[in-house]
């Protein structure tokens, strides 16, 4: 299933459109619902340096997806910046020609030093994760006590910088939904777009059960009684935030209702690990190892055919079938911070 410009489609008629690029699976964040300290402590071992993909083997692998049909890079993963030189692929990935977009997700602790270098390199967004605005709370969730200021001033630096910034909150009943009107009335009028994120069984260590999560419908109900909302088109096919405005307003905030509101008929999005496995589902049991063929000489004609014989057989759904089993499904998954969301 090729068209006639080279783009790849699946099993549902899905083109592959969106690569999501883990560089790293460090993280110096603990967030319970990612990386529970109990099994993420000291003696943890990451990947060794020798098994990431090099920013030359990343940047060849994004050519070939892009003559695929890929347009946007996602770059994630653990903690991206904790990537040593990130500018410097940022820079290699901006020259291919055909990608439209590139955009990051970070915890925001280092941007306050990284934000006009990344700018400089040609990153085009950023999303920054930030879950409450209290630093109790925002502590025990970041498992660090990391505090809420360190990521308001490394927003703050990426705005400086001229980013456009959204900003993400993963909320979680009894732990954060105290915190959805403080985060959207904080935010309202900043420029930066909140997205309420429901809690997800992503992985296998977070402990993910359905009354943990807030429904997308709650959240636009309990902000909509404070300050009016009005829906808004999505940007482009296949968004996954839905997106809502302040009425009589172009500020702005999204929802992502992958619990109740499944997306995966659109779903265009690969994801690849810092070690080179391509997975074609945030929920996916099965890796396909990239680097191998890659440093086993493979030619670009083999890497290509590679990549598409597995877009061709993916059927993926994983949160349309979830809607069907709210216990959440019995499989071994991979987790968030191996391949960032
Ligand atoms: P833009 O619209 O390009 O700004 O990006 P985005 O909405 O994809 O943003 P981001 O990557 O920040 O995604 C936000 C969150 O949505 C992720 O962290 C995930 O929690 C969730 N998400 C993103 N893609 C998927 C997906 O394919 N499936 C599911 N179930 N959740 C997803
Ligand atoms: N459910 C929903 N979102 C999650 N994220 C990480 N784990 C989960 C989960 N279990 C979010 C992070 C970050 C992005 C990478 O994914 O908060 O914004
Ligand atoms: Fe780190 Fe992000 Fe996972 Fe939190 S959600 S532990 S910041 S990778
Ligand atoms: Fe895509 Fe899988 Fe998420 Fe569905 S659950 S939207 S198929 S990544």
């Amino acid at each position: 299933m090729k068209d006639e410009q080279g783009k790849i489609f699946d099993q549902s008629n899905r083109p592959l459109r969106d690569l999501r690029i883990s560089v790293t699976d460090r993280c110096n964040f603990r967030c319970r619902y990612c990386m529970p300290e109990e099994v993420f402590g000291p003696d943890y071992r990451f990947l060794p340096h020798t098994q990431l993909l090099s920013f030359e083997e990343i940047e060849r692998l994004t050519r070939l997806f892009v003559e695929l049909g890929v347009r946007k890079i996602r770059i994630t993963g653990g903690e991206p910046l904790l990537r040593r030189d990130l500018p410097v692929l940022i820079r290699m990935l901006r020259s291919i020609e055909g990608v439209e977009d590139i955009a990051m997700t970070t915890n925001g602790s280092l941007l306050d030093k990284h934000a006009e270098s990344l700018k400089e390199a040609g990153l085009d967004r950023l999303t920054v994760s930030l879950d409450s605005l209290d630093d109790e709370r925002f502590g025990r969730m970041n498992g660090r006590g990391i505090k809420v200021a360190t990521v308001l001033k490394g927003i703050e630096a990426a705005a400086k910088a001229g980013f456009s910034v959204k900003i993400n909150m993963v909320v979680q009943k009894g732990v954060n939904d105290q915190d959805i009107l403080p985060m959207a009335s904080h935010f309202r009028g900043t420029g930066h777009i909140v997205r309420f994120i429901e809690f997800m069984d992503v992985g296998n260590s977070n402990g993910w059960k359905l009354e943990q999560v807030v429904p997308s419908k709650e959240v636009v109900r309990m902000i909509n009684e404070e300050m009016p909302l009005e829906p808004v088109d999505p940007n482009y096919y296949g968004e996954v935030a839905s997106r809502y405005r302040y009425q009589g307003t172009d500020e702005e905030i999204g929802l992502i209702s992958s619990v109740t509101q499944a997306f995966c008929s659109t779903c265009t999005r690969a994801r690849l690990s810092a070690e080179g496995e391509l997975y074609t589902c945030l929920f996916a049991s099965q890796a396909y190892d990239l680097r191998k063929p890659l440093r086993g000489g493979a030619s670009d004609e083999e890497m290509l055919e590679i990549i598409q014989s597995i877009w061709n057989k993916r059927n993926d759904r994983y949160s349309e079938i979830r809607l069907q089993n709210t216990t959440g499904l019995k499989r071994n998954k991979v987790e968030m911070y191996h391949i960032g969301g």
